[in-house]
């Protein structure tokens, strides 16, 4: 169980203070990861990389972008047929280190398609020093043009194109849920004084807020999930994704006629609420060191926890998005070529051997089923105008590989 006390810096001491010694453990977590002066995103202080202090797929190199970019030539066809005359946007939202666009527009470029004068990319990150960093990776770098944005401007100016979600839900503060005495119950943050006057961070728990039971009881009542699951034992505890459904909103707003591709970690809800998952998914990550302890080195750590795969596909729906399907970024990444990549890395003259090892290396961790590979696909579409949502499209990464 998380139920150590930990140390808490002197930022969070003060601020929890002003609210009264205790914040739900979603305030802790938006805190930790965005406030923008001692956040780990908002300061910009976190690292997405293999020198930072974790990995995704696209710091591992061009080889993911390159696969990616098949499906996102499909899609880009595909909306410049419906639209001959509109400007098409690629909107990365939660862009990190700017490395997926950085690769991403040399390959699309090279496509020569008939469309890339009327391509831009919008980047959208809410820290300031994320910001701060895409553009200085992405200063004057090819010709397709980049811009930063917000959701809630996209919103008022909304674009047609392809968003792309790239472990960012799983970044969104979650509640925290714990099962006592019968009743699921908010876990808190609480802060202690220790015997030497140490300030030091402990869980702590309320009763549901009406809101939040409400949303839960709705679920459970629809059937979507069952919570807390039959069997679960006193001091289960998990999380609840309750800024998924506005994101969601917020990201329909943004694109009136487009794709959503949301690549994420995630469980189905059978698993996700399962009496023996007694302890959540959250996790913390450091120096490239997953940990439990959330509570510690608030503000140096990143803090993740999984989705409930058929909540995320409900509020994308209830969001106005179709949903087109999903699966396992290994199964993703073979249906757009990863084998032929494989094979076609044993023909690199010899002087390369040294690159393609390391190539081959990252393609095998992005489909290594104990880490990327377990990344889940999910594709949604709205249509405005375009027709896509009468005749349905194929979406490669989901075809059966051959
Ligand atoms: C785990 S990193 C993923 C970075 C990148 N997509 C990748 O895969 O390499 C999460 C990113 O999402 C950003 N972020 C977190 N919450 C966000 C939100 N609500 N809206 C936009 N960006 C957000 C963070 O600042 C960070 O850049």
């Amino acid at each position: 169980m998380k139920a150590l006390d930990a140390p808490c810096p002197e930022w969070l001491w003060k601020r929890l203070q002003q609210h009264g010694d205790r914040v739900p453990f979603s305030t802790f977590m938006d805190w930790a990861l965005h406030d923008p002066v001692h956040g780990a995103y908002g300061s910009g202080q976190l690292r997405v990389g293999q020198s930072g202090d974790f990995v995704t797929s696209p710091s591992l190199g061009e080889d993911f972008s390159a696969l990616l970019a098949d499906q996102l030539i499909d899609w880009l066809e595909l909306l410049a047929a419906c639209h001959p005359e509109s400007m098409l946007s690629i909107v990365d939202v939660g862009a990190g280190e700017g490395d997926l666009i950085a690769q991403l527009i040399p390959l699309l470029e090279a496509s020569a398609a008939e469309w890339l004068p009327r391509l831009e990319c919008v980047l959208v990150d809410i820290n300031p020093g994320m910001q701060l960093r895409q553009k200085q990776r992405l200063h004057s770098l090819g010709s397709i043009p980049c811009r930063w944005s917000s959701l809630q401007e996209l919103g008022r100016d909304p674009v047609k194109g392809i968003m792309i979600a790239h472990e960012l839900l799983d970044a969104l503060p979650v509640e925290r849920l714990i099962l006592k005495g019968g009743s699921l119950r908010r876990q808190m943050v609480a802060l202690h004084t220790s015997e030497a006057s140490e300030p030091l961070l402990r869980w702590d728990d309320d009763p549901l807020p009406s809101p939040l039971h409400a949303q839960i009881k709705e679920q459970t009542d629809r059937g979507i999930v069952e919570l807390p699951p039959m069997g679960a034992e006193e001091g289960w505890a998990t999380e609840w994704h309750h800024s998924v459904a506005p994101w969601m909103k917020e990201a329909s707003a943004a694109i009136t006629d487009g794709m959503l591709l949301v690549v994420d970690y995630a469980l189905e809800s059978r698993r996700y609420y399962a009496p023996r998952r007694s302890d959540g998914t959250l996790l913390a990550y450091r120096r490239q060191t997953a940990s439990s302890d959330v509570l510690r080195d608030a503000g140096s750590q990143d803090i993740t926890a999984h989705l409930c795969l058929e909540l995320l596909i409900e509020a994308a729906s209830e969001a106005g998005w179709m949903f087109g399907g999903q699966c396992r970024q290994g199964e993703a990444l073979l249906a757009l070529g990863l084998a032929e990549r494989l094979t076609a890395l044993q023909q690199l003259p010899a002087d390369q051997l040294a690159e393609a090892l390391n190539r081959r290396e990252a393609l095998l961790r992005l489909v290594d089923p104990s880490c990327l590979g377990e990344l889940r696909w999910f594709a949604f579409h709205r249509s405005g105008t375009s027709g896509a949502e009468q005749s349905g499209f194929d979406t490669r990464f989901l075809r059966e590989p051959t």
